[in-house]
């Protein structure tokens, strides 16, 4: 061979990888409205950036007449590419070749993308599209999938793990997606399940469609497992981008700090406003989170699961920050099973990636009743407060309205080493709200008093007691639990300036193998 025909083959080599599995299944692929691996790749990363490996990697299985049937590159795309010019590493299952189901040496070449992204310190954004482990080869994919387990275990909290479900993601393959950082599924194209409805019909004798299973709507708003739900895969690749440009290269650097073209003390009236005089009305905590951040932009993370707390990023002066946020249009912002865990998640996943964190507090307390008990609330709860306790990045804690009891403690109270806790001037910090209080408090009085009249007139000057002495932020600041009470308007700018003067927080937790968090 010449070196021109040598040249030529390799040219050609490499178009048969890039047409996968090939013309016909290309078409029928696009024809239910998805995109190729290498198409969806195109979309997530910088144009031109990319860079493929394993190109000529084939399956080595020769069972059921597979050795006749080999594809270049077997049922993934992996390589390493640019988001926003930093390095990301990428893999795509590819649905054409073999239903993108798991070889070993597919498995090897995922594998191989994930030891680079920890040697170099990038994230992996790993694109599911697979109908699981490749039935050809039996225990050779199961152990593929337990090596790349294996590896998401170990990269948790060193880099950054997305991934993106775009078609079947079930049986033991759910198990990556749910070892990463974050889980994103498009709508109707999509499902992530243990088992599927045939088995679910067998075993349980429950009849249930794919979507009612394990479909985007159910994991993004039922279960919790995705934390992301999008029309489409273009709209789910942006986004991805988006998230990526919050987080940090790994758990030794900082997340990227932008530009900043909104004033630092831009002061907001509405602020002033925005919380009712009556306590029991609710207002849209949104407000306060697009009004201070960064031209009020703020990615929420689990938008629609334990819709009660409110996570996300947004920029602060440039800087990525994790919001939390008790959502008092939404069950009063009570603090539930679901909302614990979602808001434990996310402030473990800041701590773990040098995020500071500000939390915005309008808390009644931990939802009572025998459900949330038999749930779990307990261990639930405490896996906030762990979070919380925890965390040695900067926290800054902005008492809104309410917090009320054990609830108090656990978002991110003094105690738990808030850095800077503040608080607006119509904060409520007490043991309990004033109605609960005089009922356990003065409930023995009241009955002895004739007259329903007088045991209303009574039981309202013991609620005015309560409230002058307790409904107010000044008990806690005067023991200096709370460090300042801001003006509402104001808050951007303290909370700005609180961060900035955080940058050089140093706090480290005792040395331990790991900690023993409430599971
Ligand atoms: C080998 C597979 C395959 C698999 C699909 N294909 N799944 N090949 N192993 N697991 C092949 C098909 O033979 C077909 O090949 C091509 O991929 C496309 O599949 P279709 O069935 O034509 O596509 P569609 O109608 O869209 O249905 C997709 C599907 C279905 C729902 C995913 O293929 C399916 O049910 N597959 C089996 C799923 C499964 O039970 N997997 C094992 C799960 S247990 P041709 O040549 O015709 O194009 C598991 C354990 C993991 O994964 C454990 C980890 C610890």
């Amino acid at each position: 061979m010449s070196t021109q025909d040598k040249i030529k083959k390799l040219i050609d080599l490499r178009s048969d990888a890039k047409l996968g599995g090939g013309v016909k299944r290309i078409e029928k692929h696009h024809s239910q409205g998805k995109m190729t691996a290498r198409e969806r790749i195109e979309v997530l990363i910088d144009e031109g950036s990319f860079e493929e490996l394993d190109m000529f990697v084939t399956h080595r299985c020769t069972n059921f007449g597979m050795e006749k049937n080999k594809i270049l590159g077997d049922g993934v795309v992996t390589g390493h590419g640019t988001i926003d010019g930093r390095v990301v590493y990428v893999y795509a299952q590819d649905f054409t070749v073999f239903g993108g189901s798991l070889s070993e040496t597919m498995a090897q070449k995922i594998c191989k993308i994930m030891d680079m992204a920890m040697k170099v310190g990038a994230p992996v954004i790993g694109i599911n599209d697979s109908g699981g482990a490749r039935i050809q080869e039996g225990v050779t994919s199961l152990a593929g999938y337990a090596e790349i387990f294996e590896r998401n275990i170990l990269a948790s909290g060193v880099i950054p793990q997305i991934s993106a479900i775009f078609g079947p993601c079930a049986g033991g393959a759910v198990y990556s997606p749910a070892l990463t950082d974050f889980i994103m599924m498009t709508e109707e194209s999509s499902y992530m399940f243990v088992t599927g409805p045939k088995v679910v019909k067998t075993v349980t004798g429950e009849e249930i469609s794919v979507e009612d299973l394990g479909g985007a709507d159910v994991h993004a708003s039922k279960s919790g497992v995705a934390h992301f739900k999008c029309e489409n895969e273009e709209e789910g690749l942006l986004l991805i981008r988006k998230l990526v440009s919050y987080l940090p290269q790994n758990n030794m650097e900082e997340a990227p700090v932008l530009e900043c073209n909104d004033p630092i003390d831009r002061m907001d009236d509405a602020l002033n406003n925005i919380v009712p005089d009556n306590p029991n009305l609710p207002y849209d905590m949104n407000d306060v989170i697009f009004s201070i951040a960064d031209e009020g932009e703020f990615l929420e993370v689990h938008r629609n699961y334990a819709k009660n707390i409110i996570t996300g990023f947004c920029r602060l002066d440039g800087q990525s920050v994790g919001v939390v946020a008790n959502q008092p249009n939404y069950l009063a912002g009570v603090l539930d099973c679901d909302a614990s865990r979602k808001a434990a998640r996310f402030v473990q996943m800041c701590d773990a990636f040098n995020i500071p964190i500000l939390t915005l507090v309008d808390v009644p307390g931990f939802l009572p009743g025998s459900g949330q008990e038999y749930a779990g609330i307990i261990i639930h709860g405490a896996k906030l407060m762990f979070a919380y306790g925890e965390a040695t990045v900067p926290k800054v804690t902005v008492t809104i309205r309410k917090s009320y009891g054990g609830a108090h403690d656990v978002m991110s109270s003094k105690q738990l080493r808030g850095d800077f806790n503040y608080a607006w001037p119509m904060a409520e910090i007490a043991v309990m709200g004033a109605k609960g209080a005089i009922e356990v408090l003065e409930g023995r009085n009241i009955a002895k008093l004739e007259t329903e009249e007088e045991k209303a007139e009574f039981a309202q000057k013991k609620t005015d007691e309560y409230e002058e002495s307790f409904a107010n932020p000044y008990q806690a600041a005067s023991y200096g639990y709370i460090d300042d009470v801001i003006e509402p308007r104001n808050t951007r700018f303290r909370v700005i300036r609180a961060f900035q003067n955080l940058q050089t927080k140093k706090v480290t937790n005792p040395p331990k193998k790991h900690s023993n968090i409430p599971l």
